[in-house]
């Protein structure tokens, strides 16, 4: 499939960043290289551009998309991991760090990925999917305040508790395997 995904708020990111020529700017959420794209376009021989993702599929998007660029430097991780894998390569200093935080449309829209109820699709929503736990190991297993905690913290979601106890409900006649039945 297409790596499709329209980057959000470019110009003003790009702006943002306020980019040296020579400058080193890291991408923690390189995605297809929306943003890094732009990034790279502004740098001379002498700066560099590190894009990271954990997710594969973005990985080889964005490779294609900057091969061009002698200056980029592409990492599959968590950016977690962010500081550990700029010193693997020689960085201690950066002059911008940008972080598009989320899901991209390419990973909504992936068949197999599980990040949509629109069409009935296994349970899994890994973005890293080297990872072992899925989507359905976290519902089928959470407990419910551990549940609540998830959709009210990360989802910012205000019918939390509401709906954890409606998936351990749910999940005490038959596990929760697919999207559609989540
Ligand atoms: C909204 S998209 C980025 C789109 C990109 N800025 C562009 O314009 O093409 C977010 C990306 O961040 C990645 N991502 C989300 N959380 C991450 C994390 N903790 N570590 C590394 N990548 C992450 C996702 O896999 C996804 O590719």
């Amino acid at each position: 499939m297409e790596f499709k995904h329209k980057s959000v708020l470019l110009e003003e990111t790009i702006q943002g960043l306020h980019i040296r020529p020579d400058g080193i700017y890291v991408d923690g959420t390189l995605g297809g290289a929306g943003h890094g794209a732009q990034i790279c376009a502004r740098l001379s021989a002498q700066g560099r551009f590190i894009g990271i993702d954990q997710d594969q599929d973005a990985i080889v998007a964005a490779s294609e998309r900057l091969a061009a660029w002698k200056q980029a430097v592409i990492i599959r991780s968590n950016y977690c991991y962010m500081v550990q894998k700029l010193a693997g390569i020689g960085i201690r200093q950066v002059d911008g760090i940008l972080l598009d935080l989320g899901v991209s449309s390419y990973q909504l829209d992936e068949e197999q990925r599980g990040f949509t109820y629109r069409v009935d699709e296994p349970l899994d929503m890994r973005m890293d999917r080297s990872q072992d736990r899925t989507a359905a190991d976290i519902v089928n297993g959470y407990s419910v305040q551990e549940l609540t905690r998830i959709l009210r913290d990360y989802g910012e979601e205000r019918y939390a508790p509401a709906i954890a106890r409606g998936i351990v409900a749910a999940r005490e006649k038959a596990p929760l395997t697919s999207t559609g039945q989540l």
